[in-house]
């Protein structure tokens, strides 16, 4: 990371906890590593991008409905799924220190710093190398280019290493009331099963036909041994997924399409398409005939958001050899019963809400307007602004409190709103700026004569005055998710 976007990644972190976006978890123990919660702007951001996938998935798409399946399930899921086996990361310990790391981790900070160095050609070699050995799940491989690489523990400075064994990333607790008689079940690390197993119940219940989606939203949880860059990699997170079942044989055909409409998605919001790549995988999960990441270049490089996966009929075959239950479908038009194929789209919540901030937020050197020198705006699409207008009384009086109140009572029945009075106007606008407000109403002097009030636009720091009656209808149509959606 350059110095600048090092800095500016930094300013966003310490934005997300002054304005009560996002505060380190139990921070008055310290802080818990990798788990985050989300303050009183930060709930509402997240709640707002969740409302923004979930119309766009199943108000928007006749054929794909939403299910909320629980986080416990049976834990013979997750050895169907393959989860239980092959949901590893290749780790290594220093013997001094005792600390552990991600193998794969070590070697992409050596290839950053040749990188950092200009010893690009190094870097690129070690790339291939750690690429070759983790394509072959070549552990020994791993451990060979650490030492080679004279990689040393950041800790204790020695380079005393472990061999490099494979160590299962889901989090297990104990099930029942007895420990002897207690069953182990684990947190889900994806929230995708719980949609393979509801596959039946919910294509009967909802009277579904190929080709349909199920989508749903919630909690994953992984024990991610290296706890990176804020919110990116977390241990406890929320996905969003949807699972697209389709006649086998078609899912190419879905697969592009599927990866068009959620790049789409993404740029609905105004987010500059220079931002955004897509990244195809070279080495395929052994569900997965394709797979491509989207990727958004946040301060510390281009980074996956979402993947796109065509996972084949893996998933219903592994559940319908490991239950016993049969998973196919009878397809009418073809007469013909099968196990569906799958596409799946899977964004993190969290960083889809990273992304959101840091690509809305802005330091403005301003010079002469509205007599302050700078200011801190999130420009936030009005949709997703965790709050849409603020109401504020120039003055706390001449009865300008109870104008402001009669509005902000109308309007909240609506939005999501803050009312104001303390502070001068100025610092009141540059609070609303910080956490992106779009809109600010002010009440003055002449909205008690004629019943106008000014609407003030984040953005463009421009004033115009409006009749209060009409302020119902501004606001639902600058606000209206119906702008949003009709762009996807
Ligand atoms: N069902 C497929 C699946 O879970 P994944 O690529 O492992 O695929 C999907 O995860 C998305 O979940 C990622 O693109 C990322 O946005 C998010 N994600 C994964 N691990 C995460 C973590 N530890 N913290 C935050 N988000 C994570």
């Amino acid at each position: 990371m350059n110095k600048n976007n090092d800095e500016l990644f930094k300013n966003v972190i310490s934005h997300a906890k002054e304005y009560g976006f996002v505060f380190p978890s139990s921070e008055i123990y310290d802080g818990l590593s990798a788990v985050y919660d989300y303050g009183e702007f930060g709930a509402e951001l997240k709640n707002n991008i969740k409302t923004y996938w979930w119309k766009s998935m199943v108000q928007m798409h006749e054929n794909i409905v939403g299910i909320d399946s629980a986080i416990f399930m049976h834990p013979k899921i997750w050895k169907a799924s393959g989860h239980v086996d092959g949901f590893n990361d290749p780790m290594i310990d220093n013997k001094d220190s005792k600390k552990r790391y991600r193998a794969d981790n070590l070697l992409e900070d050596r290839i950053a710093k040749y990188e950092k160095d200009g010893k690009t050609a190094k870097a690129e070699k070690l790339q291939g190398d750690m690429e070759k050995a983790l394509k072959e799940d070549n552990l020994n491989a791993l451990r060979d280019l650490i030492v080679e690489h004279e990689i040393a523990c950041p800790i204790s400075g020695t380079r005393n290493w472990t061999d490099v064994r494979q160590f299962n990333l889901m989090f297990s607790t104990q099930f029942g009331a007895t420990s002897d008689g207690a069953e182990e079940v684990y947190l889900r690390p994806e929230t995708a099963q719980g949609i393979f197993v509801n596959f039946l119940n919910v294509q009967k219940t909802a009277r579904m036909k190929i080709p349909f989606g199920i989508a749903q939203i919630g909690k994953a949880f992984r024990n991610e041994v290296i706890a990176r860059q804020f919110i990116m990699r977390m241990r406890e997170f929320e996905q969003m997924e949807m699972q697209f079942f389709i006649r086998p044989g078609t899912e190419m055909e879905w697969y592009a399409k599927w990866k068009e409409e959620r790049l789409k998605w993404h740029l609905a919001v105004g987010t500059n398409p220079s931002k955004y790549r897509y990244h195809d995988h070279t080495k395929l999960a052994h569900y997965a005939n394709a797979a491509v990441d989207i990727e958004f270049e946040f301060p510390f490089g281009f980074k996956e958001v979402e993947g796109i996966h065509s996972r084949t009929d893996f998933d219903l075959s592994q559940h319908q050899e490991y239950s016993g239950k049969k998973m196919q479908y009878f397809d009418p038009e073809i007469n013909q019963n099968y196990v569906p194929y799958v596409i799946e789209t899977s964004i993190g919540l969290d960083r889809m809400f990273l992304l959101t901030l840091i690509n809305a937020y802005e330091e403005q050197d301003l010079s002469d307007a509205e007599k302050t020198d700078s200011r801190v705006v999130l420009r936030l699409h009005p949709c997703l602004a965790p709050v849409k207008a603020a109401v504020l009384p120039l003055t706390k009086k001449d009865g300008l409190p109870e104008k402001a109140r009669e509005i902000m009572d109308k309007l909240k029945l609506d939005h999501n709103l803050i009312y104001e009075e303390k502070d001068s106007i100025g610092k009141r606008y540059r609070r609303q700026d910080a956490i992106g407000t779009p809109f600010c109403i002010t009440v003055d002097h002449q909205s008690l004569e004629d019943n106008t009030v000014t609407i003030r636009h984040r953005d463009s720091m421009e004033q115009e005055r409006v009749a209060a009656d009409q302020l119902e209808k501004i606001i639902g149509d600058l606000v209206s998710w119906k702008n949003l959606l009709q762009k996807i």
